[in-house]
């Protein structure tokens, strides 16, 4: 006999769009879809050809739990446990920042960088380095489309780097990447032609008005970029003449509005260097380079 308390696919899909409705979440449909086919363990497409399909108690539990995560505005990103990030999918929880569509400018960046034919490398030097590296989204991207390049990836946080290490070996870089924790560039002892870095740049201000998705699930040491939100790229910024080869280039991630004071503070900090502001897809500010004298 049919067990009573078992729900079909599709009322189950249904009750939790109302609920996501009623309490504001984005997209309520696809995310309901995603997460009980998440939670199946299906392709989504596969909900679509069994509406009728008994649910389990233990995978009506286990949807139950990410519906749950969802309401309280948790990205969907964590409760997926994945999230694409220039062409590759990554494995993603809330001990990282959730990469961003607009970071991939930096990756582009610097792949063309790393085009330009190079001298000889000597001891001590890298092809790139990626400060605050998080997931490792934006290393591990420059690893797998230069498939010769070695990297050296920085974070201060211990679990950061642990995420970013796992995506490494994943997409098979995790031979070309050196992981380190540590603030900045403190005790890397090398140079390389290109540094990229997407630190926090929100300000301690701006930080208060974040949606909950961001503001409550996102590391706090992922977002706050201090003061002006300029306090690490400033920081990042005195290092680089000690971290780049001649005629290297820096790739600085930043906020849409902080365009001018980036570029009073690298023009500052470092005369000699060639200093620009380039934009993203919405022609935005996004990225502050740096460009040192050969
Ligand atoms: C905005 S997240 C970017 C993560 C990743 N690069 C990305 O683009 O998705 C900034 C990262 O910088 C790290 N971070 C913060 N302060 C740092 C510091 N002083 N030195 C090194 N890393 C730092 C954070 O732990 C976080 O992983």
């Amino acid at each position: 006999m049919e067990d009573v308390t078992q729900a079909r696919v599709d009322t189950t899909l249904r009750a939790a769009i109302a609920r996501f409705h009623q309490a504001g979440i984005d997209s309520p449909t696809l995310t309901a879809r995603l997460l009980l086919a998440a939670a199946l363990h299906k392709p989504r497409e596969w909900l679509t050809a069994h509406n009728d399909y008994l649910l389990s108690s233990e995978q009506s539990d286990a949807f139950e739990q990410l519906v749950t995560r969802a309401l309280a505005h948790e990205p969907l990103a964590y409760l997926l446990g994945r999230r694409e990030f220039y062409g590759l999918e990554f494995t993603i929880d809330p001990r990282v920042l959730i990469p961003r569509p607009e970071t991939e400018l930096l990756v582009e960046q610097a792949l063309e960088w790393l085009r330009q034919p190079s001298p000889e490398q000597a001891a001590h030097t890298v092809d790139a380095i990626d400060v605050g590296t998080g997931s490792g989204a934006i290393a591990i991207a420059i690893a797998h489309h230069a498939p010769t390049a070695h990297l050296i990836a920085t974070d201060l946080s211990a679990a950061a780097l642990a995420v970013a290490r796992l995506n490494a070996i994943r997409h098979r870089v995790d031979a070309r990447i050196a992981f380190v924790q540590t603030d900045l560039l403190d005790n890397v002892p090398y140079r390389a032609r290109v540094i990229t870095a997407n630190l926090p740049y929100v300000s301690s201000e701006e930080i208060e008005a974040l949606p909950p998705e961001i503001q409550a699930h996102e590391p706090r040491m992922a977002l706050d970029g201090g003061c002006d939100g300029l306090t690490l790229v400033r920081r990042l910024l005195g290092q680089l003449a000690a971290h780049l080869l001649p005629g290297g280039a820096a790739f600085l991630e930043i906020g849409a509005s902080q365009g001018p004071a980036a570029l009073r503070a690298a023009t500052a900090i470092l005369p000699a260097a060639h200093i620009a502001l380039d934009q993203d897809l919405a022609g935005l500010d996004r990225v502050l380079s740096v460009v040192m004298p050969e």
